[in-house]
């Protein structure tokens, strides 16, 4: 685990060596309207995300290598990993707007050895594992920005995750397209179920920021757990 401040204002530690981080423009940090409770919640939690940004950038970059000889497949993974560089830039910037969080050591590394494992089995499972899991961060998203909820009451924090939800989504359908291209389906839905299953188990080590943003942390583990029935058949 990297110990580095990058260029935001937290210092928070870093999952993984970024080879391609992207910097944040020089700008005075956001002036976010959160309530204080949520404010210290949300911070808790972008540790995490953002240790999936680093996976995913990383993980896209290695899926274009491996469809390196597909004149379709390679450019477009190639555009998602800059993307997911985008999106850990986009919680930096946010995570200077917070107040600083604690380090929790546990959960980053918990988290960082979670998306290392996801590579194991070769590219099909990978793809799977990232639809499903992307799929799921769809799911954080929509209940953490439910209208009256207290995160979507200030405009720069939605109007960032509604960006970042926007392209998971789109994510979601490109790893699905070509997981079920090379796979076999109950292969792939196998090995998407396990990685939902730990997710659901590294956002429970969050319950206590889901709460105070008001969001069920149980209710969203179940639906974490449950593999959409649609989303790896053929
Ligand atoms: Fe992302
Ligand atoms: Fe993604």
């Amino acid at each position: 685990m990297n110990d580095t401040s990058g260029s935001g204002g937290a210092s928070r530690l870093r999952c993984f060596d970024v080879a391609r981080r992207l910097e944040q423009p020089v700008s005075t940090p956001l002036r976010l309207q959160l309530d204080s409770r949520p404010a210290a919640a949300l911070a808790a939690l972008l540790p995490l995300l953002g240790c999936g940004e680093e996976a995913a950038g990383i993980a896209f970059d290695g899926l274009a290598e491996c469809h390196s000889g597909d004149d379709r497949a390679a450019p477009t993974l190639r555009a998602i990993a800059e993307e997911e560089r985008l999106h850990d830039m986009l919680i930096r910037q946010l995570e200077r707007g917070l107040p600083e969080a604690r380090q929790d050591t546990f959960q980053i590394e918990s988290a960082r050895r979670f998306h290392i494992g996801l590579v194991r089995g070769g590219a099909a499972l990978h793809l799977a594992r990232i639809a499903a899991l992307d799929a799921a961060v769809c799911t954080m998203f929509g209940r953490l920005l439910r209208p009256g909820g207290p995160i979507a009451a200030d405009p720069e924090v939605t109007s960032i995750l509604r960006r970042i939800h926007r392209d998971e989504a789109r994510h979601v359908r490109v790893a699905r397209r070509l997981a079920l291209e090379t796979g076999s389906a109950p292969a792939l839905r196998d090995a998407a179920a396990a990685a939902r299953d730990g997710l659901a188990d590294i956002l429970l080590l969050a319950r206590d920021a889901f709460e105070d943003m008001k969001v069920d942390p149980a209710s969203l583990g179940r639906d974490i757990r449950r593999l959409p029935d649609g989303l790896l058949v053929a």
